[in-house]
């Protein structure tokens, strides 16, 4: 029966692969509901590194029903490309399935994306340039190609003429582009339709399957709450809803099949691409917090801006979420800074002061964070396993975030390895219920 939603708290990149790949091992299914391969995750196993964008973090333990879910864009290259590594690493991905409703990005997804965001020059939101946008917004016209769409010549064929029709003069600089070929587009779809075959399925029925056999299913987000294209910095966002909510539409579940929503949230704040972030360190702090962090994205290797911790920001995520636990990742980056500052509310330009995440984009864009300082602490902290190892200090910061934002800490990252995490709470359900 539970159900456990693991999203973002922050502006993505958080940590949620590991905290997914850690609660995986008890789960029997594992459902990504949105996004696509903009996102990415790094998982350390035995010392191996493995980079993921689109396969869901629980593919490591063989046989597990690692799913793509209908809310979720897929480039069927990308995942092919993914599928391949993981077998030559000796990975059995017999347990991958996708939905036959997941939407499938395509080459002229990815020029319009890229297309979009130059003609946006100083305006643009920093994409990721994988086609995210683009594929969403052709999901919502109901010109989408879908994952079953790539099984039958005809209907991809027509299907793609009927998408690109309305597109004719947008994509005229990419008139010669052989990708745009109708053909060869076809052709290639269909390679990959007959590569996946094996894996789509009606993945909603092996989630309820696994529900009602009482069985762990965990509900990986992609991105973050503050990147959400409702509730977000908006337009600076992504194109999906990355939050718990989401889950419903994107796995095909109802609401009392989530009964669990762990947040995912730095210790401090990271941010790619442009938009507001009114605790944004553009400073020496910030470039050390960059390097300790190892601060780059998996997905496109941008510099991620750094800033310290919102607690606005975190209470507005929580909310959104109906966050039930907190995990704070890479607390072990600010060990040795000898204060520690958090954002409790904003100043605007005017001297107005928020104590909440503002609704409004002029506002959130000239807001301020106002901080208090906490004491840091020194001592590495990378070999601490239980709560009692970690310094004082370290703690107090935990149990502060824990009563401004009103959610527990269930769990601490301490550093990159799959065991460098603590426990702040007993985790008894948990194990019982897999
Ligand atoms: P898109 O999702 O590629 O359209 O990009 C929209 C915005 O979301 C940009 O600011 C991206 O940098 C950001 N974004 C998308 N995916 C991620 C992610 O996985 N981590 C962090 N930022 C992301």
């Amino acid at each position: 029966m539970p159900g456990i939603c693991i999203v973002g708290a922050q502006w993505g990149d958080e940590g949620k692969g590991k905290v997914v790949d850690l609660l995986a091992e008890q789960a029997d299914a594992i459902v990504r509901f949105q996004g696509g391969n903009n996102a990415g995750h790094t998982i350390i196993r035995d010392g191996e590194v493995f980079k993921f964008h689109l396969i869901p973090s629980g593919i490591l333990y063989p046989g597990k029903r690692c799913i793509i879910g209908n809310g979720v864009v897929v480039d069927p290259g990308v995942l092919t490309d993914e599928l391949d590594a993981l077998k030559a690493r000796g990975i059995d991905t017999s347990g991958l399935r996708i939905s036959a409703n997941a939407h499938v990005i395509m080459p002229y997804h990815l020029l319009l994306d890229t297309a979009g965001e130059a003609k946006l020059g100083k305006l643009q939101i920093g994409t990721t340039r994988r086609g995210i946008g683009p594929c969403y917004a052709d999901k919502a016209a109901r010109l989408g190609i879908r994952m079953q769409d790539l099984l039958d010549e005809r209907i991809l064929k027509k299907k793609i003429t009927a998408a690109i029709d309305p597109k004719r003069l947008s994509l005229r600089p990419y008139d010669k582009d052989p990708s745009l070929d109708l053909q060869s587009m076809t052709e290639a779809y269909l390679t990959y339709g007959h590569r996946l075959e094996r894996h789509i399925a009606d993945t909603a029925r092996i989630v309820w399957d696994a529900l009602d056999a009482d069985k762990l299913v965990l509900y990986e987000g992609a991105q973050g709450a503050l990147l959400d294209i409702d509730h977000g910095t908006y337009p600076f966002v992504t194109s999906s809803n990355p939050i718990a909510g989401a889950a419903c539409v994107g796995a095909g579940v109802g609401p009392k099949d989530i009964h669990e929503v762990w947040g995912i949230a730095k210790a401090y704040v990271t941010r790619v691409g442009s938009g507001p972030f009114p605790t944004e360190l553009d400073d020496e702090v910030g470039e050390e917090i960059r390097t300790r962090g190892g601060e780059f994205g998996t997905t496109t290797g941008r510099a991620r801006r750094t800033g310290w911790l919102d607690i606005p920001a975190l209470r507005y995520a929580s909310r959104i979420n109906g966050l039930t636990s907190l995990a704070i990742t890479k607390l072990d980056v600010l060990s040795g800074f000898q204060k520690i500052k958090v954002c409790m509310s904003y100043s605007g330009p005017d001297g107005a002061e928020f104590e909440n995440f503002p609704y409004h984009q002029s506002v959130l864009h000239h807001a301020r964070g106002e901080y208090v300082e906490l004491d840091g602490w020194t001592e590495d902290i990378t070999e601490c396993r239980s709560p009692s190892d970690l310094p004082t200090a370290a703690r107090d910061y935990l149990q502060f975030i824990a009563e401004k934002t009103g959610v527990p800490v269930m769990l601490v990252g301490v550093g990159p390895g799959r065991d460098q995490i603590v426990w702040m709470r007993d985790v008894p359900e948990l194990a019982a219920a897999a």
